[in-house]
């Protein structure tokens, strides 16, 4: 099978790309990559070597290389994306551009080069937020930022060329990723390598917002059932079973690189920051055998491992993207 992978060079995309060429020889992925910011060639150099693996860097807004790349694929998987809520606020361009945009130009061509199958990587913040019980797919779309608001927009376009052109579409909607190799803007890296420089947290509000964490591998093992065994048209929630409030998260990320409380810095809550996200993943469990495989307690204890390890991973990174 021909896959292209968008955004590959990103923090789940690369994961993915790893992953499937590191399990199958045989297996020949086409990553289509902007690297902007968030985007680290070197996320893929275990797979450089891989006889099946090739990269092109380009825009997904650029119908001219998205037609080209498209040309002789037999399934995409859909990542490349502007995903960080807290750069969304501070200007929606961007976001509009590549996630509505980009797929709508995405999906033309796969409809055009009649492409087998597309799958439209999205998030449980499409819902909005929740304050008991946990959204199934059926749940009405209600975004609160203007990235949420961009992805909610690419997955109704998504799913508009399955019912209008018939193409071969499979949404799937997770909860917050975690893992080696995010960039270290988001809550969880952003903490780690602050502490390990002897630098101050930023915690959002009281902390209290409830988040549903999922390791990156668990993700795309969801995202691996739903390319093969997914329904065309079908939305799949991707969760990790593993709700922690951001106090809870900040105490534990303290407590393994052994910080204190004094190191927490209060700061004026995110606009209109979501409290609560919660999914209801047993379609996916049901239905594809989907079955989340690490615990939150081994998969942040690795992630810091990791952090610790790869300085020179992530210092570059902040220092690009002017992160203290
Ligand atoms: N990280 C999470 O917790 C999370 C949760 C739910 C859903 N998602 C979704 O998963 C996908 C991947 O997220 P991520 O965390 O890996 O993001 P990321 O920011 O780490 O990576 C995004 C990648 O897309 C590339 N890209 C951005 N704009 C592009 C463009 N116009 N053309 C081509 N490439 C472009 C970037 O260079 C980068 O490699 C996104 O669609 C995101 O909405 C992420």
């Amino acid at each position: 099978m021909r896959i292209l992978v968008t955004g590959g060079a990103g923090f789940i995309g690369s994961e993915y790309v790893r992953r499937r060429l590191n399990s199958d020889p045989t297996a020949r992925i086409t990553v289509l990559d902007k690297l902007t910011y968030s985007g680290v060639e070197a996320n893929l150099a275990p797979v450089v070597e891989h006889p099946g693996y090739s990269f092109v860097r380009g825009d997904i807004c650029d119908p001219d290389v998205v037609g080209q790349v498209m040309a002789g694929q037999d399934a995409v998987v859909h990542f490349a994306a502007e995903s960080h809520v807290d750069r969304s606020i501070e200007g929606a361009g961007p976001f509009v551009q590549t996630n509505v945009t980009g797929t709508q130009v995405l999906l033309d061509a796969a409809h055009r080069h009649g492409v087998g199958r597309f799958v439209h990587v999205s998030t449980d913040e499409v819902y909005g937020s929740i304050s008991e019980g946990s959204w199934t797919e059926e749940w009405p779309l209600a975004p609160n930022s203007p990235y949420s608001a961009s992805k909610a927009g690419s997955d109704l376009l998504a799913l508009a060329y399955h019912r209008t052109h018939g193409l071969d579409v499979v949404v799937t909607r997770c909860s917050n990723n975690y893992g080696p190799h995010q960039f270290p803007e988001k809550v969880i890296p952003l903490f780690i390598t602050n502490l390990i420089d002897g630098k101050t947290v930023p915690l959002y509000g009281d902390g209290r917002n409830i988040r549903d964490w999922l390791h990156v591998s668990d993700h795309c093992q969801g995202i691996e059932l739903a390319l093969h065994g997914g329904k065309a048209g079908e939305i799949y929630n991707i969760g990790g079973g593993t709700e922690v409030n951001n106090h809870k998260l900040t105490g534990l990320l303290l407590d393994a690189v052994g910080a204190d409380w004094d190191r927490v810095e209060y700061v004026s809550d995110r606009k209109g920051h979501d409290l609560r996200y919660s999914l209801d993943d047993s379609k996916i469990r049901e239905h594809l055998g989907y079955a989340p495989q690490v615990t939150f307690t081994d998969g942040l204890a690795a992630t810091v491992a990791w952090y610790c390890d790869h300085r020179s991973w992530w210092e570059p990174l902040k220092a690009r993207a002017e992160l203290g």
